[in-house]
């Protein structure tokens, strides 16, 4: 302790007045780099704990991913071969190809996967194999846009067999989740505030509760001149395990609060809600406040065992956030997915629009479909994240939508023991 101080600069208080306007994030920007300078004038190494990055990736459905990559060059050169040019993958045959190409380079890193996972799928999921290859094939060569723009159709399958694992502890609740593909839980926030806004679901000023602490960026939101929100706070206090007491949760009876936001295992404090204050804020929803939308952000959700979010004990009321960028040390890749119940709250209060309201959401999205008032909150949101007008080349890069589909067939096969393990060794240390 001592040594360290002696070696921290004394700087006097005026210094940090213009960081007052600042976001905390540009204000560890700027620790972090006293902190390099300080670190490299001594021996003490820099631990950058300021920042949700893991310190670790997971490496095989990265080899399994560059081995996919080579078959599906083949797979080009086999309609065409020219210099430099290739083919667009064809379906018919192309699981057999694959099996074929697997046993050849049964040692090559990333094949023990590759050869596990059709079957696997083909078993567990119902696929077609050819159609689920092919799929994967022409997604990592990346030749087509997206299609459905939501989400690729084996990938939509796979994230949502996964995502009842992670997000329902195995419980789900009962119909299925629409998914969209997005990148990272930041896309999933941006997109999802501004649908709610473009859908007459919130307006600017409208009362909305955080459950702090709360993972910054929600703050601030909340007060951007876009929304303007009223917050209220209900408060987890660390006295309290950092969950909600009664006298915070009463706050949530109050109808002025037409959303209440929160961070699933919370950020910073890395503590789940509680069954308790699940169950309290089912009986809530149950009795006073059917009309309460939830916004449950859980990128965190696989680091808490037994876990279960607010999307699987209230799926009506709840829009889930899910990103993978932690678990599977993976922030670069951008790949997060927003999941909205097929039976949920939004589509209903936007079938109840009054009629000046729904005549003005039928223009905005009426060159997405003959019958725009039918069109689900979900696939509003796809057409709002490209400005409705570029909905026809919407959607998750598809190589990204690869990479996520491949992680989750190896995390439920082959890794989920592996990790552990590394969890309980305190390996995987360094993910906030
Ligand atoms: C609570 C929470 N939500 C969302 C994000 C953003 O995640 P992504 O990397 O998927 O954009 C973070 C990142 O730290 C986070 O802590």
């Amino acid at each position: 302790m001592e040594r360290a101080s002696s070696i921290i600069p004394s700087i006097p208080r005026s210094a940090f007045e213009p960081y007052e306007k600042l976001s905390p994030f540009e204000i560890k920007d700027k620790l972090a780099q006293l902190a390099r300078e300080s670190s490299k004038k001594s021996d003490l190494a820099l631990l950058n704990a300021g920042r949700g990055n893991p310190n670790w990736v997971a490496t095989t459905p990265r080899e399994a991913f560059f081995l996919l990559g080579q078959f599906s060059i083949l797979e080009c050169k086999r309609v065409l071969d020219m210099p430099d040019i290739g083919g667009m993958p064809q379906a018919p045959g192309i699981a057999g190809r694959f099996e074929q190409f697997l046993a050849k380079h049964h040692d090559a890193p990333g094949a023990g996967m590759l050869t596990a996972m059709v079957p696997f799928a083909v078993k567990k999921l119902g696929f077609d194999a050819d159609a689920f290859v092919h799929e994967l094939v022409d997604s990592i060569i990346g030749d087509n846009y997206p299609v459905p723009d939501r989400m690729l159709v084996h990938a939509e399958k796979v994230v949502h067999a996964y995502l009842m694992w992670a997000m329902c502890d195995s419980r789900p609740p009962k119909g299925k989740f629409d998914l969209f593909a997005v990148e990272g839980g930041t896309a999933a926030m941006c997109y999802t505030f501004k649908s709610l806004m473009q859908n007459h679901i919130l307006h600017k000023g409208d009362t909305i509760a955080l459950g702090v602490p709360i993972f910054t960026p929600y703050i601030e939101i909340a007060e951007l001149n876009d929304y303007e929100f009223n917050v209220v706070l209900v408060h987890g206090t660390q006295e309290n395990g950092f969950q909600y007491s009664d006298a915070e949760l009463k706050k949530l009876e109050d109808p002025k609060v037409k959303a209440f936001f929160i961070v699933n295992p919370g950020n910073p404090s890395s503590v789940a809600t509680s069954p308790e204050v699940i169950k309290k804020l089912d009986k809530l929803v149950k009795t006073k406040r059917s009309d309460l939308i939830i916004l449950t952000d859980d990128v965190y959700g696989t680091f808490v065992t037994g876990f279960r979010s607010l999307m699987a004990d209230l799926p009506y009321n709840t829009i889930g956030v899910y990103s993978y960028s932690k678990y599977f040390g993976c922030t670069g890749w951008r790949l997060g997915v927003i999941a909205v119940h097929e039976n949920n709250i939004i589509d209903d209060m936007i079938r109840k629009h009054p009629k000046p309201i729904t005549d003005q959401l039928n223009k905005r999205y009426g060159s997405l479909t003959l019958e725009p008032a039918k069109l689900k909150f979900i696939d509003r949101m796809v057409a709002d994240s490209r400005d409705v007008c570029l909905n026809h080349t919407a959607g998750l890069s598809l190589p990204q939508q690869v990479k996520n589909l491949r992680d989750i067939l190896r995390f439920n096969i082959l890794g989920l023991v592996s990790l552990k393990r590394c969890r309980q060794h305190g390996e995987v240390s360094r993910v906030r």
